[in-house]
């Protein structure tokens, strides 16, 4: 295999849940009842680097690393140069290239400026801040516990210690806010010293603390035209302040793109390490055992932390491109598509949901009211 290797690392530890997040990340109580962090994360990063070398005995590429993500959960929660153990041993054992994109995700509330020097000292040189929005009563609703503030010291202290490249993730959509609030998170994004900024709606995820409010009655999702409206406002007020769309719900300055997503969406071969961590190689998929107990146990047992694997059939593979494709700028060849796709897509070009000029070069490129209505644009194709 030729293809370079990404990874993404995965550190499923929070001090605290917020209401809406689903994802595979657990609190010390969760783990084991009057513990603390460091506790409940002894060892981990052993497991983690033990992980790596199982990747490299599959792996048979030998070609540098050119992105690595460490997501989570909390990765911040972890300690620099533990971290920086598992960059050493990837680097020793496949290689770095010399412009690597090392990413860590960080919630404003667990950084320093003097944790934030070591995470940059150990290599790590581009950071995702979760900001979510600027406006209290939404960060109440969403759960979170960081005060706004936070976030202007964090991203200010990334930059002074020498992170190239810097993100803020924003949710909309969030019970309670206002189109007016949906701006003041804009404008208090825009005045960071910020080179990316991620903007997500909410989803209210199944399971969830968020889902029983809902559920109860006790908050209401805004309506669907309001969440477009908020899409719209976002997009223009990134453009007029430098940052380009280049996925659905990413904007960069120039060369501020997410090299590591990037990779993900044109189909990249990835490994992914950690409980639950997903990985792609080739047109295979396979994951990891979920819950970091399980995980734990089978890496111990000097076995395989993989749970289960699926090939890819050409037509998902299919599936998957016109999917990830359709979110980039660049959209899809039409050459890639049948006749009857491209028939049923007429109606779209003559509302302009697909851009006429980019049609009339061999291209289906979603325009801003396309990228409202990107699900419904790839099921049309997919039929
Ligand atoms: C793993 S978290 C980022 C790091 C850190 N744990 C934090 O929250 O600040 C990744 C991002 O996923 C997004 N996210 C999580 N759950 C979501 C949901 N239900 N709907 C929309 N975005 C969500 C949030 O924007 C969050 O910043
Ligand atoms: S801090 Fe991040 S990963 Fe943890 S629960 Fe909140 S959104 Fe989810």
């Amino acid at each position: 295999m030729t293809m370079p290797l990404s990874f993404y690392i995965h550190i499923p530890y929070c001090v605290k849940r917020c209401g809406y997040c689903d994802f595979n990340t657990y609190t010390p109580g969760e783990l084991k009842p009057g513990s603390d962090i460091a506790q409940v994360s002894n060892g981990y990063i052993d497991l983690l680097i033990q992980e790596g070398k199982i990747a490299r005995s599959e792996v048979k590429t030998t070609k540098p690393i050119e992105t690595i993500f460490f997501g989570g959960g909390t990765p911040t929660l972890m300690e620099p140069a533990d971290l920086g153990r598992v960059l050493k041993s990837l680097e020793a054992d496949f290689g770095f290239a010399s412009n690597i994109e090392i990413t860590i995700e960080a919630n404003p509330d667990t950084v320093s400026r003097g944790k934030l020097a070591d995470l940059r000292e150990v290599g790590i040189n581009r950071i995702s801040f979760g900001m979510q929005s600027a406006v209290p009563h939404v960060l109440a609703v969403l759960d979170r516990t960081h005060n706004p503030e936070n976030v202007i010291k964090a991203t200010t202290w990334a930059r002074e210690v020498g992170f190239e490249q810097v993100s803020a993730d924003l949710i909309y959509g969030a019970p309670g806010e206002s189109l007016k609030d949906w701006e003041t998170t804009i404008d208090a994004a825009l005045a960071l010293p910020i080179t990316h900024i991620s903007a997500y709606a909410l989803i209210v995820e199944s399971g969830t603390k968020l889902a029983a409010q809902v559920k109860r009655g006790e908050v209401t999702i805004p309506e669907d035209d309001q969440t477009a409206d908020k899409y719209l406002m976002a997009d223009e007020k990134f453009r007029k302040a430098g940052f380009n769309w280049y996925e659905l719900s990413n904007w960069a300055k120039p060369e501020g793109e997410c090299r590591h997503n990037i990779a993900y969406w044109e189909g990249a071969d990835w490994w992914g390490l950690g409980p639950g961590a997903h990985s792609h190689l080739n047109g295979k998929r396979f994951w990891n055992v979920k819950h970091p107990t399980a995980y734990r146990e089978r890496l111990e047992a000097k076995q395989s932390p993989i749970m289960d694997s699926e090939q890819l059939t050409l037509e998902e593979m299919e599936s998957e491109r016109v999917m990830l494709e359709i979110r980039l700028p660049r959209g899809l060849e039409k050459s890639s598509l049948t006749s009857t796709s491209l028939a049923r897509l007429e109606s779209y070009l003559t509302g302009g949901q697909i851009s006429q000029e980019q049609w009339d070069q061999g291209r289906i490129s979603l325009t801003i009211s396309g990228r409202l209505m990107a699900d419904r644009i790839v099921r049309e194709i997919l039929l």
